[in-house]
């Protein structure tokens, strides 16, 4: 089988090589992506360098290859509607077409059909198109704190919270018509209130009837230990050997899955394509569940964590997904505790920047037990790598009995990489234990032990 992934994070790296171990692997990427190009060449298979969000220009590398199904599991791509074009010369793909996709980047669309759904879940909102609106959609909130969100697509770095980001609603006001100013005409800007409680992320997998729930994911969203610093698309994500996280009731998971089969129902109803990935962000609160967000593909950290997991052939399941016939048996997960580390340029999130080289040897990293899925970055000779641009460069993957474990065999091996930068805290047992205040703040000390689930 010849098969097609479109992208070039370490998203796509881990999906390619799921996807080169069982088919011939062909790759249409941005840049030289090192793990990527690396899998395909293995595989039999091939690589072009050319514009992702280029609809036309992927559908004509598909046709070159002969390709039997495509994987397209990037934001930008399904906005730009590479499903849609693949679907209408005929070349199967898992992924959903851009009206499909519009649950992700049209962040209005989504907030409406989910308050058809479960208007439990969803947070007071108020969009807003010019500053007099702005001015009476705050007022709406009194001296409650509200995040600030533009309703397209971000990468992760456009919302601004109080607390955090922002220190009053004259700030909030200010960070809101900034929005405004670079929007589309028509877009508007999201004030939403605040919620108090912890992320998390569920990456259901559908056929667009059946859904699939993998162990809920915890990504670290801010640049820096301690939750400082800019917003980033995430420096790493971790699961547990159980579905929930630590700071998770069972409750909480099975809400959440019930959402995501009500959304994904609605999007049929309405005779909107989705197959593939529903990269679901939720929060747990004392009192349930509220929903962030509703991402059209994997997330990028957290597929890793799924794919690390995963014991299956990634094609079979692309079969699966299109022929419509998806079942639980056809993704098995280990029952393990997973942890992704993102290491990146110094300058990421935080200046335009330039190329870095590091060394990083790959071979070696992965005898001792990590997975590496490169990203932004490409192969400049034996072991030496340059960044592209200023994302995320590489990944690092480990799963383990227990996160404890996983955690340290990535530490490790992260501290042989050279220039790069990543956060200490990630998968650390006090910043979880600080998850746990925040969705019971009740519970007594900060000495008090994660819950029975957190192995
Ligand atoms: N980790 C956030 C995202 O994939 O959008």
């Amino acid at each position: 089988m010849r098969t097609l992934i479109v992208g070039h994070g370490g998203r796509e790296s881990a999906l390619a090589s799921s996807m080169a171990e069982h088919s011939e692997l062909h790759a249409f990427v941005g840049h030289e992506n090192p793990s990527i190009v690396r899998h395909a060449a293995a595989s039999g298979g091939s690589h072009e360098v050319g514009d992702v969000c280029d609809p036309s220009a992927v559908a004509a590398f598909a046709r070159a290859r002969d390709v039997d199904i495509a994987m397209v599991s990037a934001d930008e791509p399904l906005q730009a509607g590479v499903v849609d074009a693949l679907l209408a010369q005929g070349t199967r793909a898992v992924g959903p077409t851009s009206a499909g996709a519009e649950i992700e980047w049209n962040k209005t669309f989504a907030r409406a059909l989910l308050a058809d759904v479960a208007p439990e879940a969803s947070p007071l909102l108020r969009v807003a198109h010019d500053a007099g609106e702005l001015d009476e959609a705050l007022a709406v909130f009194g001296s409650q704190p509200v995040a600030v969100k533009p309703p397209g697509l971000t990468g992760g770095k456009g919302v601004k919270v109080m607390g955090p980001h922002l220190s009053s609603h004259a700030e909030a006001r200010d960070y809101a018509l900034e929005v405004l100013a670079r929007s589309k005409p028509g877009e508007g800007v999201h004030i939403e209130e605040k919620i108090v409680g912890a992320e998390f992320t569920i990456q259901a997998i559908s056929d667009g009837v059946t859904v699939v729930f993998p162990p809920a994911t915890y990504d670290y969203p801010f640049r820096f230990d301690g939750d400082e610093g800019p917003g980033t698309g995430g420096m790493g994500s971790l699961s547990m050997a159980a579905p929930t996280l630590p700071f998770m009731t069972h409750a909480h998971y099975e809400t959440a899955c019930s959402i995501i089969e009500r959304v994904i129902a609605r999007l049929a109803e309405l005779g909107r394509h989705f197959s593939g990935v529903m990269n679901s962000g939720f929060f747990a609160t004392a009192d349930g569940v509220k929903v962030i967000e509703f991402n059209a593909r994997f997330g990028d950290p957290e597929c890793m964590n799924i794919m690390s997991l995963f014991d299956g052939s990634w094609p079979a399941v692309m079969e699966r997904i299109v022929a419509g016939r998806l079942t639980a048996a056809d993704v098995p997960l280990r029952r393990e505790a997973s942890l992704v580390l993102y290491l990146v340029s110094p300058d990421y999130a935080l200046r335009a920047g330039r190329a870095y080289e590091f060394s990083l040897d790959r071979e070696r990293i992965e005898a001792a037990g990590c997975h590496v899925f490169f990203s932004s970055a490409v192969q400049v000779a034996e072991n030496t790598y340059r960044t592209v641009g200023t994302s995320r460069a590489v990944a690092l993957v480990s799963t383990a009995a227990t996160l404890e474990q996983a955690r340290a065999t990535v530490v490790e091996c992260a501290r042989s990489v050279t220039v790069l930068e990543w956060r200490r805290d990630v998968g650390e047992e006090g910043y979880l234990n600080g998850l746990v205040r925040l969705v019971r703040p009740h519970a007594s000390s900060g000495a008090e032990p994660l819950l029975p689930n957190a192995g």
